[in-house]
């Protein structure tokens, strides 16, 4: 059976790597590699609340998967020396979830929502008047007797994460004192990404070897720290030093390919330009085509082959470049460009 490489890009793979990922997680804004304007700004508006001795407005931060959102959630309330409470959109599933989560609070606590776009309608309402004024309405009975009751809650912060930032509602978004978007890192961040962790992790791994991962590793933290443990347990079964042969090695083992594409990154160029002729074609007839989920494509892949130029969205549907085409050794008939208008 193939490796499911899906893996690396997609979740947590064994219970080794979830503590090996915890031991990597940089501790504060001077130990995290990358995201210059995101750290200058947080720097000011954490300062800015010491100053005062207020609590943070509450933060919004969104971009693609794996890039440190949770790790800056982190550094934020270890800088502030508060607790961080972590939850996800998708745990939350009735308001009473939530009403205890936030009664449990103390004053400055913070509370972490990932995939804040989860959150279910009457979940995220009640969030309103706890993140505009700490109060929270509590309805007690059911039918025409029900009464509202409102409670005081702690004084606390909300850092909510997303990656479909287009998929939160306007009242939720303008609640949010601030903004953030993470971007995908530069190569030179990735490299001293990797050869941080293999420091850390005590892997002596070749300045070569460091490079070649990195530039499998999809410009995302999370996977280059993931392609560095394979790589390292390749090196150690097969008792050779960690140079770049036996990272491309290790790598090709994987079905990773030099521009870090996994075999469905390739599935999805092939079925748009070989059952489409290059696009336009829409997510959901890929992902039927592919056997994978829609939101996994969307999430996970598509931004990684749009920041390399492979594929465009149009309003039709997305389509594949010549460049795409390129890499996986096909040539679009007719070059597919965004449309003028
Ligand atoms: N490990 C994972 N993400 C990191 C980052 N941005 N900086 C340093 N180490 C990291």
């Amino acid at each position: 059976m193939p490796p499911d490489t899906n893996n690396l890009s997609k979740t947590l793979t064994t219970e080794d790597d979830r503590i090996l990922d915890l031991a990597l997680r940089p501790a504060s804004l001077e130990e995290y590699i990358g995201q210059e304007r995101v750290k200058q700004n947080l720097a000011i508006l954490m300062a800015a609340a010491q100053q005062r001795q207020e609590p943070l407005e509450h933060i919004l931060i969104h971009g693609p998967s794996g890039l440190g959102k949770t790790t800056l959630a982190l550094i934020i309330a270890q800088q502030m020396g508060s607790n961080l409470k972590i939850t996800s959109g998708a745990a939350l599933e009735k308001a009473g979830d939530l009403g205890s989560i936030l009664t449990g609070l103390n004053d400055g606590d913070f509370l972490f929502i990932d995939e804040v776009h989860r959150l279910n309608h009457s979940v995220e309402e009640m969030l309103y008047p706890a993140m505009e004024n700490f109060k929270l309405d509590i309805v007690i009975g059911k039918g025409n007797t029900a009464k509202t009751l409102q409670i005081q809650i702690p004084r606390f912060t909300l850092i909510a994460a997303t990656t479909k930032i287009a998929a939160l509602s306007n009242p939720f978004r303008s609640r949010f004192g601030v903004n953030y978007k993470l971007d995908f890192y530069q190569s030179d961040e990735i490299e001293k990404i990797v050869d941080r962790s293999a420091k850390l992790l005590g892997i002596p791994a070749q300045p070569e070897a460091i490079k070649t991962i990195a530039a499998s590793a999809r410009f995302t933290p999370r996977i280059a720290n993931r392609l560095l443990k394979r790589v390292r347990d390749y090196a150690q079964v097969k008792n050779q030093p960690l140079d770049r042969t036996l990272s491309n090695e290790a790598l090709t083992l994987l079905d990773i390919d030099q521009l870090g594409l996994e075999a469905v990154d390739r599935r999805i160029l092939e079925i748009i330009i070989d059952k489409f002729s290059g696009g336009p074609v829409g997510l959901k007839t890929v992902a039927a085509m592919i056997g994978e989920d829609e939101d996994t494509i969307a999430d996970v892949h598509e931004p990684y082959l749009l920041r390399l130029g492979f594929i465009t969205r149009t309003s039709r549907g997305r389509m594949a470049t010549s460049d795409g085409a390129k890499h996986i050794g096909r040539e679009l008939k007719t070059e597919t460009t965004r449309p003028l208008f």
